[in-house]
């Protein structure tokens, strides 16, 4: 998600325009094997799916009796593997990334460890990169390192652009 029309994209919730040139990866971690049992799976019930709009369902996902099942070929764009936040080696997998979504997971740490895997995951971020948290989530008291940005259907954070890098921001 390098460029703005990208951005764009997910910023106006417009399906995404998958041009040729474009190559998207998705590395999907949890910590919990049956938490990546399930995502591999990648079947939902509707209770899942109550905020994802018609467009995203009848493109990604298939009705099989009361269960919604994501195609193969989304599937097949993301990595899914096992991984402690707090494991350095581990870790080291995550890096230059364009977007950080981790959602409900920092509310099981204590500050101190919520500031370490936030500075982790900011220097795993490219330069603005964002990041995102859970709906009732902040980094307020955390980080210094991201400025709060409001979307139209989300909040997230932009990483802040190193000094003497060029300005230009691109938020849609
Ligand atoms: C409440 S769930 C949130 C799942 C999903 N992100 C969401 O928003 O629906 C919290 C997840 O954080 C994972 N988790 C807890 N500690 C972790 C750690 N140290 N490293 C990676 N994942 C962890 C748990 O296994 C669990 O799947």
């Amino acid at each position: 998600m390098k460029s703005r029309t990208r951005w764009q994209s997910l910023y106006w919730k417009r399906p995404l325009d998958c041009s040729k040139d474009w190559k998207f990866e998705v590395h999907a971690t949890d910590i919990n094997e049956r938490s990546i049992a399930t995502a591999l799976a990648g079947v939902y019930g509707e209770c899942s799916l109550r905020n994802t709009g018609p467009y995203f369902r009848q493109k990604y996902f298939t009705a099989i009796g009361d269960k919604l099942t994501i195609t193969p070929q989304l599937k097949a764009g993301v990595r899914f593997s096992r991984l402690n936040l707090f494991d350095d080696a581990q870790r080291g997998s995550i890096k230059a990334m364009d977007l950080i979504f981790c959602s409900n997971v920092l509310i099981y740490f204590d500050a101190a460890s919520k500031t370490q895997v936030v500075q982790e995951l900011s220097r795993a971020l490219l330069s603005h990169g964002y990041f995102f948290v859970g709906a009732a989530e902040s980094l307020y008291g955390i980080s210094k390192e991201f400025q709060l940005v409001h979307l139209p259907s989300a909040t997230a954070y932009v990483k802040a652009r190193a000094a003497g890098e060029p300005q230009g921001v691109e938020h849609g």
